[in-house]
């Protein structure tokens, strides 16, 4: 069985003093559970106050939102595997939608992005998601392929053993229209098809596919009711303790 996945993605939001008080708010409320792992994946400038907050040996783990490929040199502005990890980060969120969109992001980086983050042991959870125009026109199934493919290319099963994908349909995300539960249930499937016929069915089988876009305390009982759902990746409702708890709440007896 595989164990539930819960990431919350604060994107451009709290700076480190708020990363603090919300820690803080959040850890005053929750407790580990064995049936789902949680991931925060505050902005860089939040990441060290993060980890001195969480303590050394916390059952939430910190993740980055982005890394660059190359381990250092000269890239203005850029945050490089190493320097993730030596501030504790055990995951980070790779080719997000808003990255691919507003940064030009493409698989081929993506892919580097992908391998360099396995090279220094984080743990990369790539995102991949269709438009509503491609929904539309019926291309959802090919674009997150091609995603996956690009993304994924040359890694091994052992490489796959550490990478977690996020179902993000764009039209989704923080527009308050989650997928339903079928319409995600319906792309994990071939998600998971895809890696088995890449790899093979133990790969496909073991690997954790999150679901991401407009996730809220209200939908994300019937999301993880499907056993085809390991997870959510959260944005909005992931910055108010509350709401945060209650979707960690649901994810912690789901799978019992
Ligand atoms: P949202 O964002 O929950 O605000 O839709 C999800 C994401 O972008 O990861």
């Amino acid at each position: 069985m595989r164990r539930l996945l819960i990431v919350g993605n604060w994107k451009m939001n709290k700076t480190a003093s708020e990363a603090v008080a919300f820690i803080r708010a959040f850890q005053e409320r929750m407790s580990a559970s064995p049936h789902a792992e949680v991931v925060i994946a505050p902005p860089f400038t939040a990441l060290e106050s993060a980890r001195n907050t969480l303590g050394p040996s916390s059952w939430i783990s910190l993740g980055a939102q982005d890394v660059h490929w190359e381990t250092k040199g000269a890239f203005t502005g850029e945050v490089s595997a190493p320097m993730l990890r030596e501030l504790g980060c055990r995951y980070v969120i790779v080719g997000h939608s808003e990255r691919r969109t507003f940064f030009g992001e493409r698989d081929e980086n993506i892919q580097k992005k992908v391998l360099a983050s396995l090279r220094h042991g984080l743990s990369p959870i790539l995102c991949v998601g269709e438009s509503m125009a491609e929904r539309e026109a019926g291309q959802t199934e090919s674009v997150v392929t091609a995603q996956l493919s690009g993304g994924l290319a040359g890694l091994t099963k052992q490489d796959l053993a550490t990478v977690t994908i996020a179902y993000e349909p764009i039209w989704a995300i923080g527009t308050g229209q989650s997928a339903t539960t079928e319409q995600a249930v319906a792309v994990h499937r071939s998600i998971r098809l895809f890696i088995e016929t890449s790899w093979d069915s133990k790969t496909a089988s073991a690997i954790r596919i999150l679901y991401g876009g407009s996730v809220t305390p209200k939908n994300i009982e019937s999301l993880l009711a499907s056993d085809a759902i390991d997870g959510a990746l959260v944005g909005g409702a992931c910055l108010i303790p509350e709401s945060f708890v209650t979707i960690i709440l649901f994810a912690q007896i789901q799978r019992v």
